[in-house]
């Protein structure tokens, strides 16, 4: 099979580092632009490998697999890169059965982070800068290793202590809340060199940190929206990395994510009554169909819908804060997530409180995510902080009025109804701030508002259908920035 990647004029190769990729290994947003991305780069004749641990199982979803590189003691035992094609990407899996092969998620089982997190991710890093290095035993040799977020840190790091110049780096940022924090006894473990455990280095309040040591020796960095670049200087942000992310102010984009079109299409989504901006009828039938899988009554305002993980960072306190005024001005939640058991105990309780008007599904389910971006009228993004969001984007692809908080790349990608924006035909959402539980029950009461405004509502709902949110045209930023380290 000849694809994109096969041409012999390709744009340059290379390297995407990571923990998580859609369609294999899914715990957040992180996999969604990991998958989607260098498809899309690929595609435009960029020539994209993605480096994945083979977590248990995933080696078996790997076709044409073949061995490209090994190593007989990879942080205390043997290990391969096994290269094929996956999800439509073409994929390296690193093949090390002591760090990779367990049972549980990427990072933890029976919720406790694994111990060893450090040396695994660090064996990742390791690996990824031994190929950019040396090549695999194909031939295959990147021009730019990408690393993303902390598990990936470590890579630029190596290529830098091992001298390695003719090959860039570049480290995305896509949650600073993770840094990849080890106690410093494992510095020689790690194979790092106790001459960089100093604060211009990767030495982090007496640890060692992955991620800072990524953000001080990568030749780019970018984060995924813009106005999340700018906070990242802030201390409020910046989770104690501010300094070192302002002292590479110049070499920091914030380049907007995009979201999958081709998974992401209510006209082309198996999940529910198909539907457009010209032809939006089948949304009714979705929000039908949604009220009973849901065992909700007749709601007679907005139907909000919440897809999130269940931590402080997504707000979820805002919302139980503003579940009475808004149920008593007609509106109805469904939620589907997973995480704190304080926020899923309290969701539950909101459950028992507001009957046919708020239900809770615990638990991950990509089909029903989409179904009720299908039937929802509305999606609450009310994040304390937010690097992108993808779910305000699914929301705006599905007529699914966005509801967020003024923060990261919810302010970037939403455009949030004022008289002015409303009088320009230009609002695609409603946008608040500041970010506390009087603003989310403020935005709610606005959105039982438009929704009673059956004009306004259609025409809303139709600009944010056709509101362009897709990789296709936002991995250009990508292309052109490995474009840039390469002349
Ligand atoms: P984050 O990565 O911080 O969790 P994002 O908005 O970037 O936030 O991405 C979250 C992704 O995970 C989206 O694709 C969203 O639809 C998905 N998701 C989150 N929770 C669930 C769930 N319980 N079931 C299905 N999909 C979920
Ligand atoms: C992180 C962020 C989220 C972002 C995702 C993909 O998980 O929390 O805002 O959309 O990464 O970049």
């Amino acid at each position: 099979m000849t694809g994109a990647n096969d041409r012999a004029a390709v744009r340059g190769r290379v390297l995407s580092v990571a923990s998580e990729c859609v369609g294999l290994i899914k715990t957040g947003g992180l996999a969604d632009v990991v998958g989607a991305l260098p498809a899309a780069l690929a595609a435009q004749g960029w020539d994209m490998r993605v480096l994945l641990p083979a977590y248990r199982g995933l080696a078996a979803h790997l076709k044409d697999t073949r061995e490209v590189w090994a190593e007989t003691d990879l942080y205390g035992g043997p290990a391969r890169v096994l290269a094929g094609r996956a999800a439509g990407l073409r994929v390296l899996l690193l093949d090390a059965p002591h760090l990779f092969d367990r049972e549980g998620g990427p990072y933890s089982a029976h919720g406790a982070d694994f111990p060893d997190n450090p040396e695994r991710f660090a064996a990742l890093s390791w690996v990824a800068a031994a190929i950019a290095r040396e090549g695999t035993d194909d031939d295959w040799r990147p021009d730019i290793l990408h690393a993303h977020d902390w598990q990936a840190g470590l890579a630029p790091a190596y290529l830098r202590y091992q001298g390695v110049s003719d090959v860039r780096s570049v480290l995305t940022i896509h949650n600073i809340a993770f840094q990849g924090i080890a106690a410093s006894y494992k510095l020689s473990a790690l194979r790092l060199p106790h001459s960089e455990f100093h604060s211009g280095g990767f030495e982090y309040w007496g640890n060692i940190s992955s991620l800072k040591a990524g953000l001080v020796t990568a030749d780019r960095i970018t984060t995924v929206s813009p106005t999340y670049a700018d906070e990242l200087m802030r201390p409020e942000f910046g989770m104690g990395l501010e300094g070192v992310i302002a002292s590479r102010a110049s070499d920091l984009e914030g380049l907007l994510n995009g979201v999958d079109e081709a998974v992401w299409d209510p006209a082309n989504d198996p999940e529910i009554a198909t539907y457009s901006a010209r032809r939006p009828k089948g949304k009714a039938q979705n929000r039908a169909a949604l009220l009973e899988e849901f065992g909700l009554g007749e709601v007679p305002g907005p139907l909000a819908i919440l897809v999130s993980r269940l931590t402080g960072q997504k707000g979820i306190d805002l919302v139980l804060a503003a579940l009475p005024d808004f149920v008593a001005a007609g509106g109805a939640l469904a939620v589907l997530g997973s995480g704190e058991p304080a926020l899923e105990a309290a969701l539950r309780d909101a459950e028992v409180r507001f009957p046919g008007r708020v239900a809770v599904r615990i638990g991950y389910d990509e089909g029903l995510s989409h179904r009720m971006f299908g039937g929802g009228d509305a999606v609450l993004v009310p994040s304390r902080f937010e690097p992108c969001g993808l779910t305000q984007m699914y929301g705006l692809r599905y007529g699914t009025i966005p509801v967020v908080a003024a923060t990261g790349g919810l302010n970037d990608t939403v455009i949030g109804a004022t008289p002015a924006s409303l009088a320009a035909g230009a609002a695609t959402g409603i946008v608040f701030h500041p970010i506390d539980n009087l603003g989310l029950s403020q935005a709610l009461r606005h959105l039982v508002q438009l929704h009673a405004d059956e004009k306004e509502w259609a025409r809303m709902r139709t600009r944010a259908m056709k509101t362009d949110v897709g990789w296709s045209s936002r991995s250009a930023a990508y292309a052109a920035l490995y474009e840039s380290l390469l002349s």
